[in-house]
């Protein structure tokens, strides 16, 4: 199905062709004007220069050519040379009749389908998973679902942080505390007990007491380093309690990304890049793309155009140690091979800008992926408390996502039983989602780039741009419907400003979801979700639908809104977001 857009443009660029003039100056927008228009075209001002006339005249000749236009019901040349429209309300009704009909709403999958790779979650395996891991999964599901409804294979993948310092923290901790275990003993040849040495809830314990010691204690620090170096060399013993560790950690990260309703393709980490990284320093080698740099291997990745000189990308320290980087790299030789996807998308904390635009260039450089290839990073900001500053407990620390989930569901609740009867169960089942709302578009209505305040009663609020707003809009439009008892299945002519508002909003759908997910701004689809929301609830202010007596008026009504509901429940499906049948 035709975007509307599209089909105004098109009209538009014939009667431009009709004058004389290039299609290209048809290019029509959203009225910034609504009190005047619904569409306009400024190209009549560009059109002007090129063909050394006023403006005003050729936006008259244009609308001399759309008169006969069945598509409007104004054009209007108005000075100093825009053509304001209005849409023929007839050919609204059709177009959304259309909608009703077509699939995904008239959304269509793309014929050019992608294969992206969205890297997004980020998790560390043994450390708690904390309020800084909220924002990649959110951000990173939310796209995944924009890029499967449009068509493409979207491959997710949770990419571990999984063999770093935290593992040899762990491993001297652990010899500290039971040397007699015979992950200890040089001597030992057997094979490895299957039983891990340590369950969740010590692990948990183990990790921050050998972190603040490493901080304390210079020679305890020395031997975690020492102890994650063998571990990514491949030393046997460690490579055992590090798989007691992953198979100890991952079920419970995995109900932690449950609880958001985040899923991920697949469970692979920096330690899956391992076997790649002796190959890729080699190569960088002999390509005389890496140099010695104090004892340190890098590549210069600086390139003229850049607006200020760019540090070269370490790719080993002095100690034969892997970064970052490295691993980053060997990861993208493996998805090469494994997928070659067309597109890469790192959804991280937008500090890392400057890793991906090292990681990039040099696997581009180095001939790992095609110089053409898409690799995008989506920095995002941090999320703050009300004071400004990084969102922490109450006694300062790091929040745990768990709490923080429990939290928000809580003041879902306490909202929910507030004014109403409802059963407890209902009522504990209906926080769960309106929580689960509150928080994602709190986060998604904000630009992934910018910080923004995690303020809970604002997010749980039923009023203003929120998540708990969506859902009523919605709940509010299934009520209506499930009170209605005829047949409705075609809608009429809008008989009033509201209603025909609602209508134009209905119909940008399609373009909104696009161009939400080309330009990874999850934002614009939020936006676009609390327009859509608002043109609903003035419409149904000033239309007493289930009163009305015209019933094939009523019947177009409830057609409509139940096209709206569809449009908004699919939306927020998008986000991540599921809608109660009541709240
Ligand atoms: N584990 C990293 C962190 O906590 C994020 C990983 C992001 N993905 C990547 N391919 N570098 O910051």
């Amino acid at each position: 199905m035709k975007k509307i857009l599209d089909m105004i443009t098109s009209e538009m660029k014939q009667a431009f062709v009709d004058c004389g003039y290039e299609e290209s100056y048809a290019k029509v927008t959203l009225s910034n004007r609504p009190d005047l228009c619904e569409y306009q075209c400024n190209g009549a001002m560009a059109a002007a220069k090129a063909y050394k006339k006023k403006p005003i005249d050729i936006a008259h000749q244009v609308k001399e050519k759309l008169a006969d236009s069945e598509m409007f019901s104004l054009v209007d040349a108005v000075m100093p040379g825009f053509i304001n429209l209005k849409l023929n309300p007839q050919f609204v009704a059709d177009y959304m009749n259309q909608m009703t009909e077509a699939e995904q709403w008239g959304c269509e999958k793309t014929e050019n389908p992608k294969t992206i790779v969205i890297d997004y979650g980020g998790a560390n395996v043994a450390k708690p998973l904390h309020v800084g891991h909220l924002r990649p999964a959110i951000i990173g599901e939310s796209l995944k679902r924009m890029g499967r409804f449009l068509g493409h294979k979207v491959i997710g993948d949770v990419h571990l942080g999984d063999f770093g310092l935290q593992m040899g923290l762990i491993i001297e901790e652990l010899r500290d505390r039971q040397p007699d275990l015979v992950y200890f003993q040089p001597e030992y040849t057997g094979e490895y007990p299957a039983e891990p040495p340590f369950t969740i809830g010590q692990l948990e314990e183990i990790y921050p007491c050998a972190s603040s010691k490493a901080k304390e204690d210079p020679e305890f620090s020395a031997r975690a380093h020492e102890a994650t170096l063998k571990l990514q060399k491949g030393y046997a013993p460690y490579r055992a309690i590090w798989r007691h560790i992953m198979n100890v950690s991952l079920p419970d990260l995995k109900k932690n990304y449950e609880s958001l309703d985040v899923t991920f393709d697949l469970w692979k980490g920096e330690s899956d890049a391992e076997p790649y990284i002796p190959g890729l320093i080699q190569e960088l080698i002999d390509k005389g793309l890496a140099y010695e740099s104090q004892g340190a291997l890098v590549v210069d990745i600086g390139e003229p155009q850049d607006p200020k000189e760019l540090p070269p990308c370490i790719v080993q320290k002095s100690d034969g140690a892997a970064l970052y980087s490295t691993s980053d790299l060997g990861t993208i030789i493996e998805r090469e091979k494994e997928i070659n996807p067309d597109w890469y998308i790192y959804v991280t904390d937008k500090r890392q800008e400057l890793h991906f635009i090292q990681v990039f260039r040099v696997a581009k450089k180095a001939g790992f992926v095609s110089p053409d290839k898409k690799m995008s990073h989506l920095g995002f900001g941090t999320m703050n408390g009300k004071d400004g500053k990084p969102f922490k407990t109450r006694d300062g620390g790091v929040m745990r996502l768990e709490q923080l989930i429990g939290d928000i569901t809580q003041a879902a609740y306490e909202k929910i039983v507030e004014n109403r009867t409802v059963s407890e169960e209902e009522a504990r089942e209906t926080s769960r989602m309106v929580g689960m709302a509150a928080l994602k578009y709190g986060d998604l209505s904000n630009q992934a780039s910018k910080d923004y305040v995690f303020d809970i009663d604002r997010f749980v609020s039923f009023e203003g741009n929120t998540g708990p707003y969506i859902l009523y809009t919605i709940v509010r439009i299934k009520s209506i419907l499930s009170k209605y008892e005829g047949r409705a299945d075609k809608i009429l002519m809008p008989v009033s400003d509201a209603e025909k508002d609602l209508m134009l909003q209905a119909a940008r759908y399609s373009e909104v979801v696009e161009n939400s997910f080309e330009e990874l701004a999850p934002h614009k689809l939020c936006q676009y979700i609390y327009e859509l929301s608002n043109a609903f609830n003035r419409f149904y202010h000033d239309t007493r639908i289930l009163a009305e007596e015209n019933k094939e008026q009523q019947a177009s009504w409830i057609c409509l809104i139940a096209l709206v509901k569809d449009i908004l429940t699919a939306c927020i499906d998008l986000l991540g977001i599921k809608a109660p049948e009541r709240m």
